[in-house]
């Protein structure tokens, strides 16, 4: 498993992760999680969670993965081959504002991301999915259709889905994400949050 700090990689494996995250009975993942400043923000606010940040694409957690923080990990992976040294450790995940290939995966329910979600989640685990209408728009959904789909997929494989809320510029201004502020100051400041939860999801175990 890479992981990132700065510019510098280093290979991760089971031992040295399991005694990283011995201390910590709550462990959330941010998955596309770009510059990696909501994961940060939610190890500052929770020191007794662990939070792993993960995104295909390393350029933009440079800052953020310098940070000094005993509970937060960076993994360089993609969301359809998530790290297997993660399986049944997760109890919290969080997807804000996906675009291209997971945006896709949560459109098209691939069972790459829907399996490997499954597998990696505790009991009880939650997911909470931000979809922007810039986003959608890209891949041929308006924002309600896309979120309605995304939603109706995360219900196929198990997860009991909440009503959806609707996140409007203040909404996404007050959000401590980068790609958040971007949005609310943007052409289409209009988002919807999906929260759900799980006892099991899809094959995963
Ligand atoms: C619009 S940015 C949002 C970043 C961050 N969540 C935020 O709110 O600021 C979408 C992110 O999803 C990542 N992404 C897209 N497809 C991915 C995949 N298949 N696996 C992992 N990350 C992916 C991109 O690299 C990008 O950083």
């Amino acid at each position: 498993m890479e992981t990132i700090r700065g510019r510098t990689s280093h290979t991760l494996d089971l031992i040295e992760l399991r005694a990283r995250l011995a201390n910590y009975n709550r462990i959330t993942l941010d998955l596309g999680t770009g510059d990696g400043k909501f994961a940060f923000c939610h190890a500052e606010n929770f020191p007794g969670t662990f939070t792993i940040g993960i995104d295909s694409c390393r350029e933009n957690l440079r800052q953020y993965s310098r940070a000094n923080l005993p509970n937060l990990l960076y993994i360089i992976a993609s969301a359809q081959n998530l790290p297997r040294e993660l399986h049944g450790c997760v109890s919290y995940v969080t997807i804000n504002f996906p675009w291209g290939s997971l945006l896709e995966s949560l459109l098209n329910a691939d069972p790459l991301l829907m399996h490997g979600l499954g597998t990696i989640l505790t009991s009880r685990a939650s997911l909470d999915v931000r979809l922007n209408g810039g986003a959608l728009a890209e891949q041929g959904w308006s924002l309600e259709d896309g979120a309605a789909q995304v939603r109706e997929n995360l219900v196929r494989v198990g997860f009991q889905v909440g009503k959806p809320t609707f996140l409007d510029s203040r909404a996404l201004r007050a959000f401590p994400s980068t790609w958040a502020k971007l949005l609310a100051f943007g052409r289409d400041p209009r988002a919807i949050e999906i929260k759900s939860c799980c006892n099991r999801v899809g094959s995963g175990g």
